[in-house]
């Protein structure tokens, strides 16, 4: 007997449903690939908090809210990292903390930050010496006013 048209139809049907769901996983699979921040900048970005007296931050959360640069000009809060990098992780690009009750130094540990441009940490209560290090940084923009 031949299978009936309604038969061939439920099969069809689930048979897409089925390649919708693998690709769907695929493409999930693939962008938490795509964006994970550089295993060394974690560390990088995790010193800094330390450094700046950020709490919250840890090892085991998505660090990067953003890949847009420049995202809205009253960004804060925020960590940019670029991801269009052909076959590699994502590395940070800006930190903005503005208005973050920071009490911590201006971190010497953003030199280990090599692809961060932007860094603005206006109004907070951060102490020291611009570090010397920050010569060896690709800053294009900083912004440290109104602090200690
Ligand atoms: C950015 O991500 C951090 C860490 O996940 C989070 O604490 C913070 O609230 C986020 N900020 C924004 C503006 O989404
Ligand atoms: C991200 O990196 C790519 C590759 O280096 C560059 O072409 C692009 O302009 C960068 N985008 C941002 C937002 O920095």
């Amino acid at each position: 007997m031949a299978p009936a048209l309604s038969d061939i139809l439920r099969l069809t049907s689930s048979l897409l449903v089925l390649l919708l769901l693998m690709f769907c996983m695929g493409a999930i699979n693939l962008e938490a690939q795509v964006r994970r921040l550089a295993p060394d900048e974690v560390g990088a970005l995790l010193e800094v908090a330390t450094q700046l007296g950020k709490k919250g931050w840890n090892r085991n959360m998505e660090l990067c809210n953003d890949t847009k640069l420049p995202p809205k000009p009253d960004a804060d809060n925020k960590v940019v990292c670029n991801c269009s990098f052909p076959g590699e992780a994502c590395h940070v690009v800006a930190i903005y903390l503005k208005r973050q009750d920071l009490d911590g130094t201006l971190p010497k540990a953003i030199e280990k930050l090599p692809h961060l441009k932007q860094l603005d940490l206006w109004a907070n209560y951060l102490s020291g010496k611009i570090p010397p290090e920050w010569a060896n940084t690709k800053l294009e923009y900083l912004s440290i006013g109104v602090n200690n």
